[in-house]
């Protein structure tokens, strides 16, 4: 049995981290999840709660940042919304569903479905002492993913984590180092989380635009938004189906 297998084989509660609240409006819509208040009304997060045959769910978004407007990407909002849902929910298995850039020079495709491989890393902790610089990368585990990535034909990937949307030279280089395949914004801190809470952790990134590509990300990410979260919807459903 490998890991997936063990994982798998007990789950029943399924939390789901999903930042952008565009990400999981088009799952929230097709699983019937309802909106509730169960966090702290100081936190931000949005949550949502959900039946199938199998499973009971539990959904945190970001929610929006009242002093600017924007749904709370990055990863204090997601270590702090996974932290404060997990008070409530016990979960069998952490999902983290969302959009990512990806490399067209590795075969990446717009909408494309990569399911995380171990490790999940950071490229924008950069702490040049020895005995720091391992903790800077982080490289938290995420369940084994080549049995369900085969059988639902998804792409696997390294996914590395930053709180930019942009990069520089030296998030370049660390990308590089991680041998990313899908550049995100919470994912190693939601990793890190699970790894504290001893919680199976199963990372899923939709790719909205390309890291080396010369056209601007951000005008990247917004054209293709819409149809890679449809990409992301119809994957995870068939992923929770299959657990
Ligand atoms: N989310 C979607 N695309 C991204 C990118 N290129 N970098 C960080 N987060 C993203």
């Amino acid at each position: 049995m490998n890991i997936l297998t063990q994982a798998v084989a007990i789950v029943k509660k399924i939390l789901i981290y999903i930042a952008m609240q565009s990400e999981a409006q088009p799952i929230i819509d097709e699983l019937n999840f309802e909106e509730t208040s169960i966090l702290n009304p100081a936190l931000p997060m949005k949550t949502y709660t959900g039946v199938s045959s199998k499973h009971s769910y539990f959904l945190v978004t970001g929610g929006k940042s009242s002093m600017y407007g924007v749904d709370n990407v990055g990863t204090e909002p997601a270590a702090v919304g996974l932290q404060a849902a997990l008070q409530f929910f016990d979960a069998d298995l952490v999902i983290n569903a969302g959009t990512a850039g990806g490399w067209q020079s590795k075969g990446a495709q717009i909408a494309d479905v990569y399911l995380g491989k171990s490790p999940v890393r950071y490229h924008d902790h950069r702490i040049p002492i020895p005995t720091f610089e391992a903790y800077g990368k982080g490289s938290y585990p995420c369940i084994e993913t080549a049995e369900l990535a085969q059988l639902l034909n998804l792409k696997r990937g390294y996914i590395s984590t930053s709180n930019s949307l942009d990069f520089n030279t030296d998030c370049s280089r660390l990308m590089e180092e991680n041998k990313a395949d899908c550049k995100e914004m919470e994912a190693a801190a939601l990793a890190w989380i699970c790894h504290l809470y001893a919680k199976p952790f199963l990372p899923i990134k939709a790719i909205t635009d390309f890291v080396d590509h010369e056209h601007p990300t951000a005008e990247q990410f917004q054209e293709n938004l819409a149809k890679t979260c449809l990409a992301l919807k119809d994957a995870f459903v068939k992923i929770l189906n299959n657990l």
